[in-house]
């Protein structure tokens, strides 16, 4: 599976993923292309220093379909994971690539979903609501921010004192603990339907 990772920030879980995949090829990942809508992200620097190639997108040219899709395709990316990347995804994308587009989001969905829905202000809004757990939900994405089937959830139990930071690194961790795994059984799960042997 060739695959190609979303960012718009710092890009811990694209790391994650990259230095999984690179240490183990015989999982039957590459991941092939990082693609930002920030040309200040962190990730970027990541990326090169690991020999992935990357692409800077503006907002026109994320909604056009041109420029993204002649790219997606030169590198025959043929899966892709949002890792921590705050756009919606424009219907043409979702439509090239059906069911073949993940995303992790840091809380329990459908709570804490939706639009302004990311990042800090997930764990705020969850510390705010004195929530008793938190945890990732990995699922395929759709036109509609955070609506796509799930394909895994994990919680992890929240302290009464736990700051906003201190949910956010937990979650963090089970994010980086998992979402490869997830990406690996479903590569699997794909070379297995096209008849491949192991
Ligand atoms: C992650 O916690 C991810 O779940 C979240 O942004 C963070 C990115 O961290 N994504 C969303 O909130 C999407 N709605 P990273 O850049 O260090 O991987």
């Amino acid at each position: 599976m060739k695959l190609a990772l979303f960012v718009s920030g710092t890009g811990s879980n694209a790391r994650t993923i990259i230095d999984r995949f690179q240490a183990h090829p015989e999982d039957g990942v590459e991941v092939v292309l990082l693609v930002s809508n920030k040309s200040t992200a962190g990730a970027l620097t990541m990326a090169a220093e690991r020999n992935i190639p990357t692409l800077v997108l503006n907002r026109q040219e994320f909604r056009e379909s041109e420029v993204l899709l002649t790219d997606l395709a030169r590198f025959q990316v043929d899966f892709i994971a949002l890792a921590g990347f705050l756009w919606l995804v424009p219907a043409y994308l979702v439509e090239a690539f059906p069911d073949k587009i993940l995303n992790i989001h840091p809380a329990l969905l459908p709570d804490y979903g939706g639009k302004g829905m990311y990042g800090a202000n997930v764990h705020r809004a969850v510390k705010a609501a004195g929530e008793t757990e938190s945890g990732i939900t990995i699922h395929y994405v759709n036109e509609r921010y955070d609506e796509g089937n799930t394909v895994f959830q994990a919680a992890v139990r929240l302290d009464a004192e736990d700051s906003p930071e201190k949910i956010a690194e937990r979650v963090l961790r089970l994010e980086h603990a998992n979402y490869w795994r997830v990406i690996r059984r479903l590569a699997l799960a794909a070379h297995q339907e096209e008849g491949g042997q192991d």
